[in-house]
């Protein structure tokens, strides 16, 4: 009913605020066309939500923060605040896949950094990436389908993964574990460790405690909401630890704010 209706919103809003500037004496077409600068925000907002096409799978339940309202330009946003093509090489080649390895990508986003992790594990490998966001999936899979990628993508949540026990040479966990309160964060880090064969690595990149005062001022509001916080604490390589990961290795910094981790499951099973 709102998808179908809604469009009617913005035009009623712009028609409303003319009514209110014609009752303080403007004539309507001028009050009209100031409505429609006054109004022009919302309406564009409202296009974008009424107007994005429909994914045609519902959205994995979690309580983690989704992103699906960024789907259509959330790749042109990452390289506009310097999350592009530098950054996905860097974790790339911390993430060293080879030829043949088989590679899940949670929380992919739009998948770019599983598309290029694709391309490394080449055709002998392996490459699914998953994101409870059903838009983020469609984009994910039209790029794919679009460059010839074979990566393939589900919608599914990190707490959840809808695959066996010991699948996995390499899980990457890039820029979505701030979106998962402790909880979640707990259970889908468990769950990476359950699909991970044994002796197979994660990849982290996420905001880690900032190393310079600058940051700090910017983001310490952030100490506030229960899952970024964890990171700004510094907590992250200790969870991952939890979760039952060796060997968590630090592998490079992004701009004093973002690391590159890894870490292993034990070659033991069960360890
Ligand atoms: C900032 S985006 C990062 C996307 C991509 N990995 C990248 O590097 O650009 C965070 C992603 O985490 C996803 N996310 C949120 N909750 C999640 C969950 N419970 N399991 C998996 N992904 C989740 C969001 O839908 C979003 O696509």
């Amino acid at each position: 009913m709102l998808i179908r209706w809604g469009w009617l919103c913005p035009w009623l809003a712009i028609l409303l605020a003319a009514g209110v500037l014609v009752a303080f004496g403007l004539n309507w077409w001028s009050a009209l066309l100031a409505a429609l600068f006054l109004v022009c925000p919302a309406l564009l907002l409202w296009g974008l939500y009424v107007t994005r096409p429909q994914p045609d799978e519902a959205d994995a339940p979690t309580d983690g923060m989704l992103m699906d309202w960024t789907a259509p330009f959330y790749d042109i946003y990452c390289s506009a605040i310097g999350l592009g093509e530098g950054f996905r090489a860097q974790t790339l080649r911390v993430a060293a896949i080879q030829p043949g390895e088989k590679v899940l990508d949670v929380g992919c986003g739009t998948g770019v950094l599983t598309r290029m992790a694709a391309e490394a594990a080449g055709k002998a490998g392996s490459t699914m990436g998953i994101d409870p966001g059903a838009d983020m999936i469609r984009v994910a899979r039209e790029k794919a389908r679009r460059t010839g990628n074979a990566a393939g993508f589900k919608v599914a949540a990190i707490e959840r993964l809808p695959f066996a026990d010991a699948q996995f040479d390499v899980v990457l966990a890039s820029l979505m574990l701030h979106h998962l309160p402790p909880a979640t964060r707990r259970a889908g880090l468990a769950e990476v460790h359950r699909v991970l064969k044994p002796g197979g690595r994660l990849v982290v990149a996420d905001f880690q405690q900032p190393t310079n005062l600058a940051w700090w001022l910017v983001l310490w509001p952030f100490l506030m909401m229960p899952s970024v916080a964890d990171n700004l604490r510094g907590l992250l390589p200790n969870q991952i630890r939890e979760a039952g990961f060796s060997r968590i290795e630090i592998r490079g910094y992004r701009a004093g704010l973002i690391t590159f981790m890894t870490a292993v499951k034990s070659p033991q099973i069960g360890g």
